[in-house]
C-alpha cells in the first residue's frame, strides 16, 4: 500500500517568539522542518509540507535531498487548513497518511515505522501516545482548583498520526468546527482511534525552554 506523510509547518510560532516561523528555526543547524520531514521519510512513499507563503522556495530548498520526493503547499490560517491543503494534493494512489507536526523534529523514527504498521494491519486510525506524569486540575476563571481530574483515563497524543486514506479525507470534509489535531476529526465521525506507544522524545517544540531541551538531547547525536 502506498504512503504519503502530511508535515503541517505553517504555523508562525507565537509562543516560541523569535521572528523566523517555527519550522525554520535551527536546532543545532538543522530546520525542524527538514528534521521532522526525516522522521517520516524512511517509512513513506511521498512526502507533503505545508508551509507559510513566504516560505515556499525556502522549504524547497531546505528539503533537496531527503530521501524521499516532497512536495510543498502553502498552509492556512489553521493547522486544520493547512492539513486540507496538503490533502488536496494528495496523489490519488495513496491509501496510508500520516500527519506529522513539523514541531515535533525528535520523535523517533521507529514511532513512525509502528505507526504505518497499524494501520497496515487494518487500524482506520492510530495516534501514538505517553501516560500523563503531572497531576492534573481543572480551574474556574479565577484560577481557583475546582477538581482532580482522574489521571488513570488520560494519556497525552503525539504525531506522527496514521489514518487510511478514506478515513482521513471524510473527517476533514465532515469537520465542523476546528480541531487541535487530526485524530479528533475521526473521534467525530464515531470512528475509532487506536494508539500505540508513543516516545518522550517526540515531544512538541512550543517554547523557549524546548529549544533548550531538544539542544540538549541532540548534543550527542547532531
Ligand atoms: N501549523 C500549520 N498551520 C497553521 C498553524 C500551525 O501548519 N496555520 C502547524 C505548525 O507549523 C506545527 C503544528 O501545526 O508544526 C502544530 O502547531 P503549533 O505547535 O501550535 O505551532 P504554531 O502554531 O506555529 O505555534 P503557536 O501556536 O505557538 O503560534
Ligand atoms: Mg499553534
Amino acid at each position: 500500500m502506498t504512503v504519503a506523510a502530511i508535515v503541517p509547518a505553517a504555523g508562525s510560532g507565537q509562543r516560541l517568539g523569535g521572528g523566523t516561523p517555527k519550522a525554520f528555526r535551527l536546532l543545532a543547524g538543522t530546520t525542524m522542518l527538514r528534521r521532522s520531514a526525516e522522521v517520516v521519510a524512511g517509512c513513506v512513499d511521498s512526502v507533503i509540507v505545508a508551509v507559510p507563503a513566504r516560505w515556499h522556495d525556502a522549504a524547497i530548498v531546505d528539503l533537496a535531498d531527503t530521501g524521499c520526493p516532497v512536495t510543498v503547499v502553502v498552509g492556512g490560517s489553521t493547522r486544520q487548513e493547512s492539513v486540507l491543503a496538503a490533502l488536496a494534493v494528495l496523489p490519488p494512489s495513496v491509501e496510508i497518511v500520516l500527519v506529522h507536526d513539523a514541531a515535533r523534529p525528535l520523535m523517533p523514527s521507529a514511532v513512525g515505522v509502528a505507526v504505518v504498521a497499524a494501520v497496515r494491519a487494518g487500524a482506520p486510525a492510530v495516534v501514538p501516545a505517553l501516560s500523563v506524569a503531572d497531576t492534573l486540575k481543572t480551574v474556574n476563571t479565577s484560577g481557583r482548583v475546582t477538581g482532580t481530574v482522574d489521571r488513570a483515563g488520560l494519556v497525552a497524543v503525539q504525531t506522527p498520526q496514521g489514518f487510511s486514506r478514506e478515513v482521513l479525507m471524510r473527517a476533514h470534509r465532515a469537520a465542523s468546527s476546528t480541531a487541535t489535531d487530526d485524530a479528533a476529526l475521526v473521534e467525530a465521525l464515531g470512528i475509532p482511534v487506536h494508539t500505540i506507544p508513543g516516545d518522550p522524545a517526540g515531544f512538541k517544540i512550543t517554547t523557549p525552554c524546548d529549544v533548550v531541551m531538544a539542544e540538549a538531547l541532540l548534543g550527542g547525536r547532531a
